[in-house]
């Protein structure tokens, strides 16, 4: 699967997520053979910069002004996103490359510009009439998250959006989509048979997502003091992997059943009341913390962080789906910064058997049965099960079955954005959230941060490098069960 002909158009183009993400993207295709000679890369932002300086600072660190098929396809324009001249110029670029570089009229507008700029760009780009492809060509947006900051606004968005553009024109991302390990979910539960049955409530007795971060904000404080949490990770990343773990098997892999699917499951997830959200949501920020060594500053310290910030860095939740797969069945997610591990992953724990014929004081080392997918690091999955302890006496502890990807494959992953933004490129969106799908995910987490705002007692806090605030211990702890916080130690 190579590229066709297109420019990419990056707004946002001196911006971090471009440098550290979509640039190493572009040239791992270029690396990878996968772009065209007829393909171009514009960048577009407000810092005045030539196309020479803008391949030199972006560029050049990543070696792509060695891959012949970007030679002298590399262009750069600034100028204010709300100022009808830059997208004027934008135009005469694109036209100019389509003549010189036979890029075919097909255009990538990837927005990768704080979410404030989303609407003045589409704007720009409806005026200066890029929304529009010529005959045979395509012109699509692909927007990063946050898609609104609630319900209400991420709808005002599609409404900005599909002013200018139709739903198939449009991809937004979500990064963890593009992570293969998170397609491996679908691989496991619907490529083979033996997981299927044991996949609902007769068998599962809970499931823990967890997405442990062990850095802090870094320089994003800015940013995500008006995110926090579950608007930066629970609204997109948490809930996508929860509706892919979840979801019913689909009649087949296309965009639209794919998708179908997670809206089904996502729909099921029960809202809670404004009584139980106490019980069934957690939230904590985390303070100064690690060791004399490795001193972390707290989160109100980090740069561009307020002092008396509120903003959550923690976030834990407990959620029902009513069907009929899954009823009665907790799900426990969580995530955070600056916890003691890196580490994304679903993991189901299964019930304990109905009755033990073995003496309890022989299993004190034995965790319930677990099937736990590792979604980063450590790629792979692995299944915790109790076996016998060698010797004389009848013990048993649990052992597990570990497949991990870095032994079992040769290949190596792309990464997230390589993947994605090859999709677009090719126009494929089965990896890209449909508007009904961001409907449903601010839809379960409005209460929440609804409930949050209005609180006014203090945010609960934890040290950095610790699993979070204890509020955490007690939201898992009311049904006897606890957190994996053995999490990345196989
Ligand atoms: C981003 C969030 O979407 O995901 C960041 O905005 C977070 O705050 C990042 O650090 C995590 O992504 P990954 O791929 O490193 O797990």
């Amino acid at each position: 699967r190579n590229a066709p002909p297109a420019t990419l158009v990056i707004f946002g183009a001196s911006g971090d997520l471009t440098r550290r993400k979509l640039i190493p993207a572009v040239a791992s295709l270029a690396r990878h053979h996968r772009l065209p000679r007829e393909f171009a890369l514009v960048g577009v932002a407000r810092t005045a910069m030539s196309d020479e300086q803008f391949a030199d600072s972006a560029l050049n660190r990543h070696g792509l002004r060695d891959y012949p098929q970007l030679e002298g396809g590399i262009r750069y324009v600034s100028g204010g996103y709300d100022d009808p001249e830059t997208y004027k110029r934008l135009a005469e670029t694109l036209d100019q490359l389509d003549a010189e570089r036979g890029t075919a009229g097909n255009r990538l507008f990837y927005l990768s510009t704080p979410a404030e700029a989303f609407e003045p760009v589409i704007n720009g780009l409806a005026g200066a009439g890029l929304n529009r492809a010529r005959e045979g060509s395509f012109a699509r947006l692909v927007i990063e998250k946050p898609y609104g900051r609630d319900l209400a606004t991420a709808r005002e968005l599609d409404a900005i959006v599909h002013s200018s553009f139709d739903e198939p024109q449009v991809f937004r991302i979500d990064h963890y989509l593009g992570k293969d390990t998170v397609q491996n979910v679908i691989a496991l539960r619907f490529a083979n048979s033996i997981f299927q049955p044991i996949w609902d409530r007769s068998w599962v007795d809970h499931v823990q997502i967890t997405v442990a971060e062990t850095l802090g904000v870094g320089t994003r404080g800015g940013f995500y003091e008006s995110a926090g949490a579950m608007r930066d990770i629970v609204q997109n990343h948490v809930l996508q992997v929860l509706a892919l773990s979840l979801m019913e098997p689909p009649a087949s892999f296309d965009a639209e059943g794919l998708r179908n699917e997670k809206v089904k499951l996502l729909q099921a997830i029960r809202l809670p009341t404004d009584r139980d959200i106490a019980d069934l949501a957690v939230r904590g920020q985390y303070t100064r913390g690690g060791t004399r060594d490795d001193l972390m500053a707290g989160y109100r310290d980090e740069p561009g962080v307020d002092p008396l910030s509120r903003t959550e860095t923690y976030a834990a939740m407990r959620l029902n789906v009513d069907n009929w797969r899954w009823a009665g069945v907790p799900f426990y997610v969580r995530t955070g910064k600056r916890l003691p591990a890196r580490v994304t992953e679903v993991a189901l724990q299964f019930q304990r058997p109905p009755h033990l014929p073995i003496p309890t004081d022989q299993l004190t080392e034995l965790d319930a049965d677990a099937l736990i997918l590792r979604i980063q690091p450590n790629e792979g999955i692995s299944l915790r099960f109790g076996a016998k302890v060698p010797g004389h006496s009848f013990r048993v502890r649990t052992a597990s079955m570990d497949f991990s990807y870095d032994k079992t494959f040769r290949e190596e992953s792309p990464e997230a954005y390589e993947r994605l933004l090859l999709d677009a490129l090719l126009g494929d969106p089965t990896l890209f959230i449909r508007t009904d799908e961001v409907e449903q995910c601010w839809r379960i987490v409005d209460p929440i941060i609804e409930h949050w705002a209005k609180d006014s007692s203090p945010i609960p806090t934890y040290e950095a490098a610790s699993w979070g605030p204890t509020d955490a211990e007690r939201l898992i702890g009311r049904s006897g069960r606890r957190w994996r916080n053995d999490v990345g130690d196989f």
